[in-house]
């Protein structure tokens, strides 16, 4: 399949959101000459202007957006351009007030910031199709259009509605997925607290209920929430690929985990032309690099490891969580080209120019209120010149060297209610075992628990708590076949109803660990135990323990306190060819590091221990050649082996031997050869 780029763009893509309507004309002249300056490729638009396309029913006003495309495309900048169907506008609800989306609770909630929507409403999918009809018709062949932007950011921030509309709609979900209520009866379990159905027609939607719902029913209107939305997708691309053929059509993502839990990216993956994404750093105190590699690392994988474009990320601080800090100097650039180095075909922003009015007015900016004599418009010219010069890695793909197991409908089902223990949770423990793997340089991908892993020396899987008997049956295949798994706790449990397997647990994956577990055992708030390995070793884990009975696995680390004591902790199973790894606690992020390294040995990876710590290493590699990314996150020098002698794109210098990257600084060597 050809790989499709954003139209007319023949290096990377620089720029940002653009919202020329929230300024008079006379700043769109400086906003292209500044556009120009920093080196901006690529604007995004339109993206929130449905009110100002169409001021009234039926009553359109293109005028400002032929004035403004008409002028980028004169200082030959390219437009991804929006169909603002986020925000219908204010005379759409009085109209239709039922659009107005509904929570689990009966509030209805109102129009006056942006994604008021139900997503089932009739009446709003017919004027979605109708204002992306006009727009594909007026600006379809239009000189500067580079792509399609649909929408914003699916599942944010309404994830599901629970409306009678979407009842109803849901009911015909449930017909079609399941043939009858019957089989809807046995799926959901519903024989369980006298939940049984006569009917389709008496099915809800999981609204507020006096105590817990019905697992199975929830994680199914997660199921058809999500496939509504990527319904309305969907019909918005087949109207823009009817009437602007040739023209790639995305829709922006969110796949940082902590970001957006609501869509699954797998599936939309497969329905976009080109694989976009936002990512925000989510300031807690963690190292904010690691959890943009993971996003970057999850993203490519969304597209198959095809090339995609980070399409929002900030130039500074944001405002909207608790502490908005700024970034550092030179933490920008790094951020950018981490995510280019991890597959991106450039770097985009929210927002070109920083609004002065509106929720996001202190949002950083491309272009700040302080104008262009400010560090953060310096630090963008600089690096709209470092993306300038990265033009030859375009097209090409980041090479992977393990495989982290992901799936947003196992970590639906992970976060209902009443499991075992409140402070496991899946997202904290791939974060973990991927900032190991961090750690130790390997570059990861994201798989399905089906896909085919063979190419792969090293598969880990941080907590996929439902899993079918087909991925069961893969992962065995995988061990039996030469591969080293490494698998943590309450994962293999329930399957695609979020019913426990047969049998003991954990279930699907009882053959490929060797073993089986009696019972879970919690630990409670701030209760740790300690374990005991090889050569007397120690380590100290949390949240979760259990009693783990080997069943042709050996014990390498074993419970010395707590109600497990005794037992094994973490274990080891030969199969076929291959080994599978067991941790059945929370281990900090040395216990794992130790654990990792011993299946790492498993499976032939070799330590990275000539790379300096937070020095991150990642190629690129295809027709045009492979390429070293090199960044420095530490306030140390280093330095960093290269295979062949290359040259350095950003200062056009050779490298050879041992390339030096500056504390703090960006490296990327054209390899020869
Ligand atoms: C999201 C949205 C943007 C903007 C940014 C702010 O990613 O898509 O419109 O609100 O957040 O960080
Ligand atoms: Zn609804």
């Amino acid at each position: 399949m050809p790989e499709i780029t954003p139209r007319g763009l023949t290096g990377l893509a620089f720029g940002g959101d653009y919202n020329p309507e929230q300024w008079p004309e006379a700043v769109w002249e400086e906003d292209v000459r500044l556009m120009r300056e920093a080196g901006v490729t690529l604007v995004s638009v339109g993206i929130f202007s449905w009110a100002l396309l169409e001021p009234a029913p039926g009553a359109h006003d293109f005028g400002w957006l032929d004035r403004s495309l008409d002028l980028l495309h004169g200082a030959g900048i390219r437009v991804d351009l929006g169909t603002p169907t986020v925000v219908p506008p204010a005379w759409f609800y009085r109209a239709h007030p039922d659009a107005l989306p509904v929570t689990a609770d009966g509030v209805r909630l109102e129009f006056g910031s942006r994604g008021a929507i139900c997503h089932s409403n009739p009446a709003y999918r017919a004027a979605a199709a109708d204002i992306t009809t006009r727009l594909a018709e007026r600006y379809g062949d239009h000189p500067a259009l580079a792509m399609w932007h649909v929408h914003n950011e699916y599942g944010v921030p309404v994830s599901a509605c629970y409306c009678d509309t979407c009842a109803a709609r849901f009911r015909r979900w449930l017909e079609r997925t399941y043939g009858s209520v019957e089989a809807v009866n046995e799926a959901w379990g519903t024989a369980f607290w006298g939940q049984r159905y006569a009917s389709l027609d008496e099915i809800n939607p999981p609204r507020a209920t006096p105590t817990v719902g019905n697992p199975a029913q929830a994680l199914d209107y997660r199921r058809f929430a999500d496939a509504t939305m990527r319904e309305n997708f969907t019909a918005e691309r087949d109207i823009l690929h009817r009437l602007s053929p040739g023209v790639p059509v995305t829709t922006n993502f969110m796949t940082a985990l902590s970001q957006c839990d609501s869509v699954d990216y797998w599936a939309w993956g497969r329905e976009v032309d080109l694989v976009t994404n936002d990512h925000y750093l989510i300031t807690d105190g963690r190292r904010t690099h690691v959890n943009l590699a993971m996003a970057a690392d999850l993203t490519r994988s969304v597209a198959g490891g095809a090339p995609w474009l980070l399409l929002e990320h900030s130039t500074s601080g944001v405002n909207w969580q608790p502490r908005n800090p700024a970034k550092a100097p030179g933490q920008m650039a790094r951020n950018s080209l981490a995510h280019v180095a991890r597959g991106s075909e450039g770097a985009m922003f929210f927002q070109w120019r920083q609004s002065r009015r509106g929720a996001e007015k202190f949002h950083s900016a491309m272009l700040p209120h302080g104008g262009t004599e400010t560090r953060v418009f310096r630090e963008v010219t600089e690096l709209g010149a470092s993306v300038r010069s990265l033009a030859p890695v375009r097209g090409t793909r980041t090479e992977a060297d393990v495989a982290v197991l992901w799936d947003w409908q196992s970590w639906w089902a992970q976060n209902l209610d009443w499991r075992p223990s409140q402070d496991h949770d899946a997202r904290e423990r791939a974060d973990a075992f991927y900032e190991v793997l961090y750690d130790r340089h390997l570059t990861v991908d994201f798989a399905r628990p089906e896909d085919d892993l063979s190419r792969y020396p090293l598969v880990v899987v941080p907590a996929l708590y439902l899993m079918t008997e087909a991925a069961g049956d893969n992962l065995r295949r995988y061990v039996e076949g030469g591969g080293t798994l490494v698998v943590s706790y309450f994962s293999g449990i329930v399957d695609e109803h979020d019913a426990v397997h047969e049998g003991p647990c954990p279930g699907v994956l009882r053959d490929v660990l060797g073993l089986t577990v009696e019972e879970f055992s919690p630990l409670l708030e701030g209760e740790r135990v300690r374990l005991t390995g090889p050569g007397g070793a120690d380590v100290h884990a949390d949240v979760w323990t259990e009693f783990v009975v080997p069943r042709g696995a050996e014990t390498v680390w074993t419970y010395a306190d707590g109600l497990a004591a005794g037992r094994p902790a973490v274990t080891r199973h030969r199969l076929g060819e291959g080994t599978a790894w067991y941790v059945s606690t929370r281990l900090g992020t040395d216990g794992l590091a130790t654990v990792l390294a011993r299946a790492a040995e498993d499976a032939g990876v070799p330590p990275r221990d000539d790379l300096p710590h937070d020095v991150e290493v990642v190629r690129r590699s295809g027709d045009s050649g492979r390429f070293l990314f090199a960044i420095n996150h530490s306030a140390a020098d280093a330095k960093v082996p290269l295979e062949t002698p290359g040259t350095e794109l950003l200062t056009g210098e050779r490298a050879a031997g041992r390339l030096a990257v500056p504390a703090g600084a960006v490296r990327v060597v054209r390899l020869d050869g």
